[in-house]
């Protein structure tokens, strides 16, 4: 019997894959492929494991936000809010489909590090709780947008803490040489404080730092706590500001194949919070109110994506080539960070995995794969490819290139299916040409 990535897979008796409870083989036949699923069971547990954490270490002086851009769509925005979740945005368009379901415009974090003039007068009529500055330009544009809409916004600064965490060079955001956020060992952060001061539409509650993702260590988070602790003690005796609230950010890693090994987040939070309170037991001064903001690691492992595979070319003594009917399309992340994903065939999940293949994508590129060497039961046209692990950045990212449409999207709770995106079709391929 296979061994899977967590308690949520399964196979039934007729050697179907099994996911969230449900027969992926006949949601293949259902919805059609490239079909992405949802674990609504597993999503729900991810959001209670983290607010219980941040609960335990903080009491009521913590919250924890969905960062997402990890998948984005009207459905999950609902159920953070049933979950009583905090979010992060970091576009307009985020933005609006998290309010057309109704969700709670003080929850919402609004990132980015290049928001355009538009875009923060919708946050700020809108009454986004927490606009994320990440440079001058933009401080000094949403005083005037504020002043313009007679409101006061609180805002975070995001923080540049210096750390170089251990991950893929394009996701890794903390070290100096980052677009993202006030770089602190140049004195940047410190001058911007100073700025907000001045400021009379612009309220600082509090600073951010997000320092990557797909991150497996403790230790850089712990230091990145410290570092942010230390500027909050700096800030109070240079400018007698009281940071009031720490934005920790995202990048908790999770399990793609059976080598990745995250540490158990409830574990991570404990020691990051022991950091933050002896800091400020050391530094005279408050705990702050700590959010959070996981992404990948709410719904990367709550999602699988689903292929129909067609043509299967052998190489002799090079490789053999198993062709599906998406690719860099659906999940650009092998492309572009050569990212590592478990796979079965799902009809023939009881079956050994005796073949060592390539899966290739449908795409006019040499480069559209869903990875090399991977180990599968003998796949034939027909069959039903699962790629697991594929709920975060992947229908978040997808595009139409070749003009191809983007996949459905089901969500499953505990073995019941409904549609939560839908498939597109070659009308909507062609609805804003002109
Ligand atoms: N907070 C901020 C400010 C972020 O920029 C991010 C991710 C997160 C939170 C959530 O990080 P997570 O918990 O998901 O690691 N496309 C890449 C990942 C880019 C992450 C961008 N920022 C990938 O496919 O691996």
């Amino acid at each position: 019997m296979a061994e899977f990535l967590n308690g949520h897979m399964a196979v039934n008796e007729k050697g179907h894959f099994m996911f969230g409870g449900a027969d992926v083989t006949e949601l293949a036949k259902k919805y059609g492929t490239p079909l992405y699923v949802m674990d609504e069971a597993l999503i729900r547990e991810n959001c209670r494991a983290f607010q219980s954490s941040i609960e335990r270490c903080y009491g009521g002086k913590g919250m924890v936000c969905y960062a997402s851009k990890a998948f984005s769509c009207k459905e999950i925005y609902r159920i953070m809010n049933e979950e009583g979740m905090g979010i992060d945005v970091v576009s307009a368009g985020e933005l609006y489909t998290a309010l057309s379901v109704g969700f709670p415009a003080e929850r919402i974090g609004f990132h980015g590090n290049n928001k355009t003039q538009q875009e923060l007068e919708y946050a700020v009529s809108n009454g986004v709780g927490r606009i994320i500055v990440d440079n001058l330009t933009e401080l000094e544009l949403l005083e005037k947008t504020a002043e313009a809409a007679g409101k006061t916004v609180s805002v975070m600064f995001r923080i540049k803490p210096g750390i170089d965490a251990h991950t893929h060079s394009f996701i890794r955001t903390g070290q100096i040489d980052s677009k993202f956020g006030f770089a602190l060992e140049t004195g940047e952060a410190m001058a911007a404080v100073r700025e907000a001061t001045a400021l009379r539409h612009v309220l600082l509650k509090g600073v951010h730092c997000h320092i990557g993702s797909q991150i497996f260590d403790v230790a850089p988070f712990a230091e990145a706590a410290r570092v942010m602790m230390r500027f909050i003690a700096d800030v109070k005796t240079e400018t007698g500001i009281e940071i009031s609230e720490l934005n920790l950010g995202g990048g908790f890693g999770i399990k793609y194949t059976a080598m990745d090994k995250p540490p158990a987040y409830d574990s991570y939070m404990e020691q990051v919070s022991i950091v933050i309170k002896q800091m400020a037991g050391q530094l005279g001064v408050e705990v702050p109110f700590v959010y959070i903001e996981p992404g990948r690691s709410i719904v990367g492992a709550a999602g699988i994506t689903l292929y129909t595979v067609g043509a299967v070319k052998n190489i002799p003594n090079i490789r053999t080539y198993v062709s599906v009917d998406g690719g860099m399309t659906d999940n650009p992340r092998y492309a572009l960070y050569e990212s590592q994903y478990e796979m079965l065939i799902a009809n023939k999940a009881s079956q050994e995995k005796s073949q060592t293949v390539t899966v290739a994508g449908k795409c006019c590129e040499s480069g559209d794969l869903l990875g090399k060497d991977i180990s599968l039961q003998t796949a034939e046209p027909g069959d039903i490819l699962a790629v697991l692990s594929t709920g975060a950045y992947n229908y978040s990212m997808a595009s139409n290139y070749n003009r191809i449409g983007r996949p459905a999207v089901v969500m499953i709770n505990n073995g019941a299916d409904r549609l939560i995106v839908r498939r597109e079709s070659l009308e909507d391929l062609v609805k804003n040409d002109i």
